[in-house]
C-alpha cells in the first residue's frame, strides 16, 4: 500500500488529522489496534474548548455537537461550604465551552471518513515504524494475520500515551518531562439528570470531587482517590456516599441514579520534546499528557493536528518544509500553557497525602482569591475556555 500520510491511532488526534488532510486533498491511511466498537464507546473526555468546537464546526463535523452538546458559559468552584461561579461569558468576551463526549466526536469523525470511502484499518497488531529518519518511511503491521506495509511520505504518531510511535525514536533524541501525582480519579457515568446546570469543581478535606455531565439525563462524576486504589473496593453505595459528603452545600442536593460505567485513571503529566524526528510527527497523548483537572488533553490533541495539517498542506503543495520544521515549537507553547494550568488547578483543588494544616489554608486562600479577584477569575476563565496567544 502507498499513501501520503500514514496515521497510527484512531483516537481524536488521528481521526481529526485524517479529516483535515482529506479536506486539503491529501491522502492518508489510518490504522488502529482496537475494534471500531471499542474506540466508539470508550468513555473519556467531555469538555471542548471554544476553539476546538469552532474547528469542528468550520470543518463540517460539528452538526451533532451543535444539536446535542451542552453550551456552558461558566463553572462553579465549591469550597469551605460556599459555592462560587466563574462567569466565562463576562470574563472572556462571551467565550465558553461545549460539553460533548469524546466518543461522540470519535463516532462523528469515523462516520464522515468511512462515508467518503477513505480507509481506517481496525484491529491491526505488531505495528512497526521503519526508516523514519529518511524521506521514505513505512509502517508495517498484521491485519487478520496477514503482513502488510504502508509506504508513505510522512508518519503521524497519534497512538496515545501507550502507543509505539514515541518509542520508535532512537534513544537520546527525546527529552521527557514527567510528574506523577500521588492520587487518581475514580470516574462514573450515571443515568440521572445532572444536579447542576454547570460543572462543579469541589475542594473538600476528604479530597477533590467534580460534577460534570454528558446530556440532560446522564451525569459524569469524579472523586479523588489514593493512587493505588482498586475499583472493586468502591461499590456504588460507597461512591454516592462519598460524593454526597464532598459535594454538599447548603440546601443543594445531589440526585443519585444507576451507575452505567466506572473506572480509575492515574494522574500524570508528561511532555516529550521535540515532537518530531525525521518524517515522524507525534500528536496528542503520544507526545504529552496532562492531569485531567483542566480538561485539556483532547483539546491539545485536536490543536496539534490542526497545526500539523497546515504544515503538511504547505509541504505537499509546494515542497516547503518550513512549517513542518516549526511544528514542535508551535505546539509546545500551547502544550506548556495547558500543562501549567492543569498543574495549577490540580494543586489548588486536591488534598496531597503529605500536606499539613498550613497547606490546606494556602489552598483555601488561593481559592478565595480566585473567585474574588476579577484578575484571578479572568486568568482561570481564559485558560479554561482555551488561551489564545496574542503574539506569535
Ligand atoms: P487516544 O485517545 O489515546 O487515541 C490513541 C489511539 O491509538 C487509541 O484508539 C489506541 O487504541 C490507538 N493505538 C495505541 N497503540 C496503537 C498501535 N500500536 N497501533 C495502532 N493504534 C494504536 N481531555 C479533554 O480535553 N477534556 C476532558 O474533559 C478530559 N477528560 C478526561 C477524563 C479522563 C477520565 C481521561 C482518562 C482523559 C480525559 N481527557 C480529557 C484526556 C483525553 O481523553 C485525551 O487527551 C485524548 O484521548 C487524547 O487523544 P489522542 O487521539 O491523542 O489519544
Ligand atoms: C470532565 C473531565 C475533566 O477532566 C474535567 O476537568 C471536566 C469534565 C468530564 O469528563 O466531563
Amino acid at each position: 500500500m502507498r499513501t501520503q500520510v500514514a496515521i497510527v491511532g484512531a483516537g481524536p488526534a488521528g481521526l481529526m488529522l485524517a479529516h483535515l488532510l482529506s479536506l486539503e486533498g491529501i491522502e492518508s491511511i489510518v490504522i488502529e489496534s482496537r475494534t471500531r466498537a471499542y474506540v466508539e464507546q470508550r468513555v473519556r473526555a467531555g469538555v471542548l474548548e471554544q476553539g476546538t468546537a469552532d474547528l469542528l464546526d468550520a470543518t463540517g463535523v460539528g452538526a451533532r455537537m451543535r444539536s446535542e452538546g451542552l453550551v456552558h458559559h461558566g463553572i462553579r468552584l465549591r469550597f469551605g461550604g460556599g459555592d462560587h461561579r466563574i462567569d466565562f461569558g463576562a470574563l472572556t468576551s462571551g467565550r465558553g465551552i461545549i460539553v460533548y463526549g469524546q466518543q461522540e466526536i470519535v463516532q462523528d469523525l469515523i462516520a464522515i471518513r468511512l462515508s467518503a470511502g477513505h480507509p481506517i484499518l481496525f484491529e491491526v497488531s505488531d505495528v512497526r515504524l521503519r526508516d523514519i529518519e529518511t524521506p521514505h518511511p513505512s509502517v508495517s503491521f498484521l491485519l487478520d494475520g496477514a503482513a502488510m506495509t504502508i509506504e508513505c511520505d510522512v508518519i503521524a504518531g497519534c497512538d496515545g500515551f501507550h502507543g509505539v510511535s514515541r518509542d520508535s525514536i532512537p534513544d537520546g533524541v527525546l527529552r521527557a518531562y514527567e510528574r506523577e501525582y500521588p492520587f487518581a480519579w475514580l470516574g462514573i457515568l450515571a443515568s440521572v439528570a445532572p444536579s447542576s446546570e454547570e460543572l462543579i469543581y469541589c475542594y473538600h478535606e476528604l479530597g477533590f470531587a467534580l460534577l460534570s455531565m454528558r446530556s440532560p439525563t446522564v451525569s459524569r462524576l469524579y472523586l479523588q482517590v489514593p493512587a493505588d486504589e482498586r475499583i472493586g473496593d468502591w461499590p456504588d453505595a460507597r461512591i454516592w456516599e462519598e460524593l454526597q459528603t464532598r459535594l454538599a452545600a447548603g440546601a443543594w442536593s445531589l440526585a443519585e441514579g444507576p451507575i452505567i460505567e466506572k473506572g480509575i485513571s492515574a494522574m500524570r503529566s508528561v511532555v516529550v520534546e521535540p515532537m518530531q524526528f525525521g518524517r515522524l510527527f507525534l500528536s496528542g497523548d503520544a507526545a504529552h499528557i496532562v492531569p485531567p483537572t483542566g480538561a485539556k488533553g483532547m483539546n491539545l490533541a485536536i490543536r496539534d493536528v490542526s497545526i500539523l495539517s497546515d504544515a503538511l498542506t504547505a509541504f505537499f503543495r509546494s515542497g516547503d518544509a518550513t512549517l513542518l520544521g516549526a511544528y514542535s515549537t508551535s505546539c509546545l507553547r500551547r502544550v506548556w500553557r495547558a500543562q501549567h494550568f492543569s498543574w495549577w488547578m490540580t494543586s489548588m483543588l486536591h488534598r496531597f497525602p503529605d500536606s499539613d494544616a498550613s497547606q490546606a489554608r494556602l489552598q483555601l486562600a488561593q481559592l478565595a482569591y480566585t473567585v474574588d479577584s476579577r484578575a484571578a477569575s479572568t486568568s482561570l476563565a481564559e485558560n479554561y475556555v482555551g488561551y489564545e496567544w496574542t503574539t506569535t
